[in-house]
């Protein structure tokens, strides 16, 4: 029984200080026909790949990797890893593939990545609602609006064929189907949509009741004049991740008080990984209570929501959706009414 310990504790003892042991360089076991003995054999470095494996009398042989090939960690495999070929759109080669590194791709100056797409980083543009390379407040609205109530498995595709304009390639639909869940498909697909068009006349004018829709959000907020104080407690009530100061000052700055809300508020979405920004601003309400915080404010607030929930976009989706995809989906039913 104490022999049983003591060996226990032996190969518990071993077993730790393998796991601990930072050999350089790196090894690995490998089994040697030869002399039928499990070798240490040194692990390859980054740049190259293994070509023999050590044995009793000889250490492993490793080869610089090709041309157009790296690896970029000590390892034991035979093949290098081929760089990536080529930059997205708006991308420039931040460093060139060499043996021991991938080739770095970033967006232009004043781009950041989103999806596929690099996409612009603004202050706040002229004219109202257009914050970001994003979707405004109408935009989301109408595009959570167009979630079916039932989904049919293939409602996605059923959607992607019939959208105009240039289509949504197979593989972001796919992982759009990977990352999201059926409730938020639709609005991912449709942000992306939207993002591919936005510069075709089609689009201009299949969108032209947004922008009443803007007109109108723009009527019940616009006028809206907050301290950095409030500002700070508006984004504290909103759930999840929060906006930082930072945010809140750069915003104050850059965009003029009629557009600071609706900007924060898109920072936050973005933020929290498209959480909805009118179920955000509804627990904002709610907890916007215990604080004094401007009444004629949160009634702005709760009309523009009302709003967003109306008829108004119910009469907006029929009119514009079902004329943009056409028969197809005639039979799908709105998730608010
Ligand atoms: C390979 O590129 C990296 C940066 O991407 C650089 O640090 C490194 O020195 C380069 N190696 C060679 C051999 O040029
Ligand atoms: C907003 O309020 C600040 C003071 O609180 C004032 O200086 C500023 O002129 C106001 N801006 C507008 C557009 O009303």
């Amino acid at each position: 029984m104490n022999q049983l310990l003591c060996c226990a504790l032996v190969f518990l003892d071993i077993s730790i200080k393998w796991t601990t042991q930072e050999t350089f360089p790196p090894k690995y076991l490998h089994y040697d026909p030869e002399t039928s003995r499990q070798l240490m054999c040194d692990k390859c470095p980054p740049g190259t790949s293994l070509k023999q494996h050590c044995t009793a009398r000889r250490k492993t042989v490793c080869a610089p990797c090709p041309s157009h090939y790296y690896t970029d960690r000590w390892h034991t495999s035979d093949e290098c890893l081929y760089c990536t070929p080529v930059c997205k759109e708006l991308q420039y080669v931040k460093q060139e593939c060499n043996r021991t590194h991938n080739r770095v791709c970033e967006c232009e100056e004043g781009r950041y990545l989103e999806l596929e797409f690099c996409l612009k980083h603004r202050s706040c543009p002229p004219g109202f609602g257009v914050l970001h390379a994003d979707v405004t407040l109408c935009e989301e609205a109408f595009f959570r609006f167009a979630v079916p109530t039932k989904f049919t498995p293939n409602w996605l595709s059923v959607l992607v064929d019939n959208l105009p304009g240039t289509r949504v390639n197979a593989e972001s639909v796919e992982r759009i189907k990977r990352r999201h869940s059926p409730q938020e498909q639709t609005f991912q697909l449709l942000k992306l949509w939207k993002h591919q068009n936005k510069d075709q006349d089609m689009f201009k004018k299949i969108f032209q009741d947004i922008d009443l829709c803007e007109n109108s959000v723009q009527r019940h907020i616009g006028h809206i004049n907050l301290t950095f104080e409030q500002l700070r407690t508006l984004m504290e009530s909103l759930p999840g991740k929060k906006v930082t100061t930072e945010d809140i000052e750069k915003t104050l700055k850059a965009c003029k008080s009629s557009e600071q809300i609706l900007k924060l508020l898109s920072l936050w979405r973005i933020k929290n990984g498209d959480q909805d920004t009118l179920k955000g601003l509804m627990h904002a309400l709610k907890h916007l209570k215990t604080y004094h915080f401007p009444k004629t404010v949160t009634q702005s607030l709760k009309k523009t929501i009302r709003f967003l929930h109306s008829f108004t976009m119910y009469r907006l989706y029929q009119k514009l959706f079902l004329e943009m995809i056409g028969s197809q989906v005639q039979s799908v039913k709105i998730s608010c009414l």
